[in-house]
């Protein structure tokens, strides 16, 4: 059967025929035939609906992992998620083996798309990680603010694949494309992880590249578990995405434009590269639904310096506020709950309450929502209690935003915690981020996906 086949495909299949430059047309013909039978054969399992990963918590380091499977034979792999990395990365010193593992030859097609320039040697015997006359790019471990160079290649992966409801039998790509790292990089992961999957806004990031492989439009849906005890969901490709007992998140999401800045926030860039983290144009905040006077131009971007602004990140635990905005937002925060005790700070936390004066609700502690205001007075990303307030300590409540300082690039970073029972879908095709505040209205979270496989 001959699907629609995918780009990544095609481009591995020419680079494949520029390296045999020697052999005849009629040969080339038969070269190209049985190369292109078995990569749309190996590609032709039923194409998925979507895919969905598990998304667990660690608690000790406070990140967000998911899990695919990749290499033949099919190992599982855990990877930290960095919703603004470039691409997928992972350790290649330890255990790799793989016979499906291809390094990316210099100037192939495949370089060109990871924008890897170079052509790299390697001085020890070949591995995975290790060939000579392959291109290099730079993975980067935002933990530890540490980048360095890595083989790009390709290699089979899988993921389950889901009709919104369930998880079922994985789809691979055959041919995905990801960057090798030494073992170093991995220092400063959650236990078990030997990566990062990164999910930003490229063309070689899982989203871009499993929508060209899978034929979905290009959009991934995040939803961040707020215990470690059950995992939370990671769809690629269209809803519904359905939570247990019958919820679907991907309905009601209020939406906004996705911005750009134009200057790259990675650690290391080339000139000129935009930055491939997302953005959104936060315009007020409001606590209590009273505006907090902040300096509006710290929420623009500066399109010549890349200052300012509104990101989301998955590799920031809590949401960071650059100072001045910090003391605007704790000070209103404070003032509309004068009336109840306050606790000694639990650091990172300034602001904490004895939990004994803050009452309940389905949405968590009883406080006044923190409202982010996007692009008009109507849509705004309402923060209730379960996101805006973290027991930092036993019976004290502290309000969970930390100060980024004055020196911070990005004003506002919405963090891990502000996202936990949140389902945020990153629209690349539509150039926007739906989003849904709370699914504990609607009685639901992000760990009750109906995972039906263990993968
Ligand atoms: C790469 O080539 C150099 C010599 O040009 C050789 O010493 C080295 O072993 C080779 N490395 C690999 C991984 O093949
Ligand atoms: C607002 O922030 C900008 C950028 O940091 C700064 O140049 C300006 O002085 C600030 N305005 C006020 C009134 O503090
Ligand atoms: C989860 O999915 C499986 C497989 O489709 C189904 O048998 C099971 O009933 C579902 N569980 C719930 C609680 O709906």
């Amino acid at each position: 059967m001959l699907l629609r086949t995918p780009e990544f495909s095609h481009l591995l299949t020419r680079r494949k025929l520029k390296m045999t430059p020697s052999i005849n047309s009629v040969h080339l013909l038969l070269l190209f035939l049985a190369l292109f039978t078995f990569s749309s054969s190996s590609a032709a399992v039923a194409r998925p609906h979507a895919l969905v990963a598990q998304l667990t918590k660690d608690a000790a380091n406070l990140q967000y992992l998911t899990r695919i499977h990749q290499r033949t034979p099919s190992v599982p792999v855990d990877l930290v998620v960095d919703l603004g990395g470039r691409y997928l990365w992972v350790d290649c010193d330890t255990n790799y083996a793989s016979s499906t593992y291809r390094p990316a030859h210099c100037r192939s097609s495949l370089c060109s798309l990871a924008g890897a320039n170079g052509c790299g040697e390697c001085f020890s015997s070949p591995r995975p990680g290790c060939n000579n006359n392959t291109c290099g790019v730079a993975p980067e471990n935002p933990f530890t603010k540490t980048s360095t160079g890595g083989e790009l290649a390709v290699d089979v992966l899988s993921l389950p694949s889901t009709d919104g409801f369930t998880s079922s039998s994985p789809a691979s790509d055959p041919s995905f494309l990801f960057s090798c790292a030494p073992a170093f990089l991995t220092s400063g992961l959650a236990a078990g992880a030997t990566g990062i999957a990164g999910l930003g806004r490229t063309r070689v990031a899982p989203p871009s590249q499993l929508a060209a492989r899978f034929s979905f439009r290009r959009r991934f849906a995040l939803c961040l578990p707020s215990t470690p005890r059950a995992p939370g969901a990671l769809f690629f490709g269209p809803g519904p995405y359905r939570f247990l007992p019958s919820i679907d998140a991907s309905q009601s999401l209020l939406y906004t434009p996705l911005l750009t800045n134009p200057i790259s926030t990675a650690g290391t860039f080339v000139d000129g590269e935009p930055s491939y983290e997302y953005f959104i144009g936060v315009t007020a905040i409001k606590i209590g639904e009273i505006d907090v006077p902040v300096n509006k131009t710290l929420l623009t971007i500066n399109k010549k310096t890349g200052e300012g602004g509104t990101k989301i990140s998955t590799t920031v635990p809590f949401t960071t506020l650059e100072t001045t905005i910090y003391k605007a937002v704790t000070a209103a925060f404070a003032g509309a709950l004068a009336n109840v005790a306050k606790a000694p700070a639990v650091a990172p936390f300034e602001l904490c309450y004895d939990a004994k004066g803050i009452g309940s609700t389905r949405v968590g502690a009883a406080v006044p929502a923190v409202d982010l205001v996007l692009q008009s007075e109507k849509v705004f990303w309402r923060i209730f209690g379960a996101n805006s307030m973290i027991e930092a300590k036993d019976g004290v409540l502290c309000f969970a935003f930390v100060d980024g300082g004055r020196k911070t690039r990005t004003a506002i970073v919405i963090g891990g915690y502000q996202l936990e029972d949140n389902l945020v879908e990153f629209d690349l095709g539509y150039s926007r981020v739906g989003f849904s505040s709370t699914l504990l209205f609607r009685q639901t979270t992000c760990s009750n996906f109906n995972f039906t496989t263990s993968g």
